[in-house]
């Protein structure tokens, strides 16, 4: 090990992370879930059809409970978890037992000596994990060389943008030696508390519910080894590594459609304009909503993002997002009603029932033609459909895939 991950792996034993939780079931009942699981993403991740129903994953870097979840949410696949931290793996031990998880092995050890364990993956899992070593290039770098050619990585590293007070407060509590102990923490605490209102840390942590753990605190102030990524930064890292962005987890954080709602429709219009790349890189600098960058990464040959502009934009077929709900009828007069995380989207019955077709069964195609839309002639069904259907996916509340789900 080097002396970054002999330092990372001190901080995980003793603050093993996330704060564990002792039920799977009962956690997932009340509403927790993994972003990017494949029981629930199947059609981003492999817009062409799943490879396999026994799909292999890794999780690198599992912490707490990250594998146990997969492995409980994909119970007909084989999870393998890699962690530095064997009080981490301990925990991960506890929910194998507790919920019967045979298809889940363990192994403590560097992810940069992933080949060791001897097996390619289908779906590499890898989050809040890169950014906590010395070389996050070398680490990706080891987790693409066991990737599946057809293979995907979920990837989470943090926003540049919006870690900006937490890295000024690192670098203070680090000048001022305040150590990984209950009292750096509660040290830590206090001087948080002192911060003057306009201070950017404090910004960042009234949006963060989970700093009220002290393993939280300690990963997000007092972590010996922490970077974060600017949109052009991560794009060139995934390039680096032989990867290209497939798909964000939310679009809605990204494209000007969503993201930047609360701007003129002039600057609105005009960021939506840009190629994509720098149409992200503008949102993130206008919005500094995206603490963490969530995307699915692919090898290079099979990335594919999805295009409205390909010759056979209309065989793509729709489907809601795992976390998008339709919470009202459309009732006379009044709209329908549909939610996803805080956003809400009113929408008139013509459209909710576009949007209630979207069930990954039909292609566009099939959307287009049915009997809603008869009053419409072919091609300004095509034209307007087409433009709801890939501003909904822009807003990061469809997803698309090209074979039957
Ligand atoms: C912030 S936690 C994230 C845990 C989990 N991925 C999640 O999202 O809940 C980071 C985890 O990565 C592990 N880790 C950091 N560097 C590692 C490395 N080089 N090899 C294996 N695990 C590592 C740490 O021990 C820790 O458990």
């Amino acid at each position: 090990m080097d002396d970054v991950s002999t330092m990372v792996a001190r901080q995980y034993e003793a603050y093993a992370y996330p704060e564990p939780f002792s039920d799977l079931e009962a956690q997932i009942a009340a509403g927790y879930q993994q972003f990017g699981d494949p029981s629930r993403y199947g059609p981003l991740i492999w817009p062409e059809g799943r490879p396999r129903q026994k799909l292999r994953i890794l999780c690198a870097g599992c912490g707490t409970v990250q594998a146990a979840y997969f492995a409980f949410t994909n119970r007909d696949c084989e999870v393998v978890g890699v962690d530095l931290s064997s009080s981490s793996l301990a925990h991960e031990r506890f929910l194998q037992d507790k919920h019967g998880l045979t298809n889940l092995r363990l192994f403590q050890g560097d992810l940069r000596e992933v080949g060791q364990v001897g097996q390619q993956f289908d779906y590499i899992v890898c989050s809040g994990v890169l950014h906590h070593m010395a070389d996050p290039d070398e680490g990706l770098r080891a987790l693409a060389s066991v990737l599946d050619p057809a293979g995907a990585m979920l990837l989470m590293v943090y926003g540049a943008t919006t870690r900006t007070g937490v890295y000024l407060l690192q670098d203070a509590l680090r000048r001022l030696n305040v150590p990984q102990s209950p009292e750096g923490v509660a040290f830590g605490r206090r001087l948080v508390g002192q911060l003057p209102s306009h201070h950017y840390a404090r910004w960042y942590t009234s949006g963060a519910e989970e700093l009220k753990h002290d393993t939280a605190f300690v990963d997000t102030f007092l972590h010996p080894q922490d970077r974060a990524y600017t949109v052009p930064q991560l794009l060139e890292m995934l390039e680096q590594g032989g990867l290209k962005l497939h798909s964000w987890i939310d679009n809605g954080l990204y494209f000007a459609d969503a993201a930047l709602n609360e701007f003129q429709p002039d600057v609105r219009e005009a960021v939506a304009r840009l190629p994509d790349a720098e149409q992200w890189a503008v949102v993130e600098s206008l919005t500094l909503r995206i603490g963490m960058h969530m995307a699915i990464a692919r090898p290079a040959a099979v990335a594919s993002r999805i295009d409205f502009d390909a010759p056979d934009w209309d065989l793509l077929r729709p489907q809601w997002m795992p976390d998008f709900r339709c919470i009202r009828a459309a009732s006379g007069q009044q709209p329908a009603q549909f939610r996803r995380g805080s956003v809400t989207l009113d929408l008139g019955p013509t459209e909710s029932a576009l949007l209630a077709a979207a069930d990954g069964s039909r292609s566009l195609r099939d959307i287009f033609a049915l009997p809603l839309l008869a009053s419409m002639p072919p091609a300004e069904r095509a034209a307007r459909g087409g433009r709801f259907f890939s501003q909904l996916w822009r807003m990061g509340h469809l997803m698309f895939s090209r074979a039957p789900s």
